[in-house]
């Protein structure tokens, strides 16, 4: 099986790209447990001043695998999702994220701890959580309407409607909007900028922007507490077979 997340590091920058085009990178528990760990790595490598995440031309990440969320027992979510996305929000190095295509679910949300984020003109950032009957989750019940406003996340978050690149743009979650192909070099680039700053000053600098992350962490478990129950419902099961069903 070929790995689903490949960890490169370039120079001070290191990469991890999902790598599971066939499923649209669809994550499963063994890509949350790998990127968790890239990330903790990072976080302790003197040598790694700036992470990247990158995906596939066509798919950044389609979210976590239905699949999962179908087979998953009555624990609901698995704890090592959550070290994920506690790994994410306290990653002590800058987060840069290269997003060629579609950004679903988690997809998205993750990009809400990104320090500095590249979109291909044909991206689509999307969160169909209601949809299935879940809730957002990553935080992103606090971060988005921080970072757009309530009334853009609203829409975003809870009616899952998508937003396109530029829109994204727009609402502050991506920096700049390029052609497609030049999407990894593009956030390459800005990583080997960020990672080229005094690392020191760097760290200091983006907690004080970022302030206490209490918050976000406690907003994670919050949610993931919900996420957990809904994730046995009847609708959102339904809703799982459904999209597993399908016919295109
Ligand atoms: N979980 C499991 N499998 C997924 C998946 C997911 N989140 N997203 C895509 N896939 C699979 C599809 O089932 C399909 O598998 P198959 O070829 O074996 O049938 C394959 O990836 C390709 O997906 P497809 O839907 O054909 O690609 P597309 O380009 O038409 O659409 C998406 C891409 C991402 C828009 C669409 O796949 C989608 O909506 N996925 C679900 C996203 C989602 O709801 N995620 C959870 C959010 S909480």
């Amino acid at each position: 099986m070929p790995d689903h997340v490949v960890i490169t590091d370039k120079g001070a920058v290191r990469i991890i790209r999902m790598n599971r085009p066939e499923k649209k990178n669809a994550l499963t528990l063994p890509m949350y447990v790998a990127m968790a760990q890239a990330l903790h790595e990072a976080d302790a490598a003197d040598a790694i001043r700036c992470v990247m995440f990158a995906g596939a031309p066509q798919a950044f990440c389609a979210g976590n695998d239905i699949v999962d969320f179908l087979n998953a027992g009555d624990s609901g979510l698995d704890p090592r999702t959550l070290e994920f996305l506690h790994a994410l929000a306290l990653s002590q190095k800058p987060l840069v994220a290269a997003v060629g295509g579609v950004a679903v679910g988690i997809g998205a949300t993750m990009l809400l701890h990104c320090d500095h984020v590249v979109a291909g003109a044909g991206a689509v950032f999307s969160t169909p959580f209601l949809k299935l009957a879940l809730i957002p989750e990553a935080a992103s019940s606090l971060l988005a309407p921080m970072r757009m406003g309530y009334a853009r996340a609203f829409s975003m978050l809870i009616m899952g409607r998508p937003l396109s690149a530029e829109e994204a743009r727009e609402a502050g979650i991506v920096n700049n909007v390029v052609d497609p192909a030049e999407v990894d070099d593009v956030a390459l680039q800005a990583a080997q900028e960020i990672a080229a700053l005094p690392a020191q000053a760097v760290a200091v600098a983006r907690a004080l922007m970022r302030g206490p992350l209490d918050d976000v962490v406690r907003q994670i478990d919050r949610e993931a507490m919900h996420f957990k129950k809904l994730l046995q419902s009847d609708e959102a099961r339904a809703a799982f077979a459904a999209f597993l069903a399908r016919k295109r």
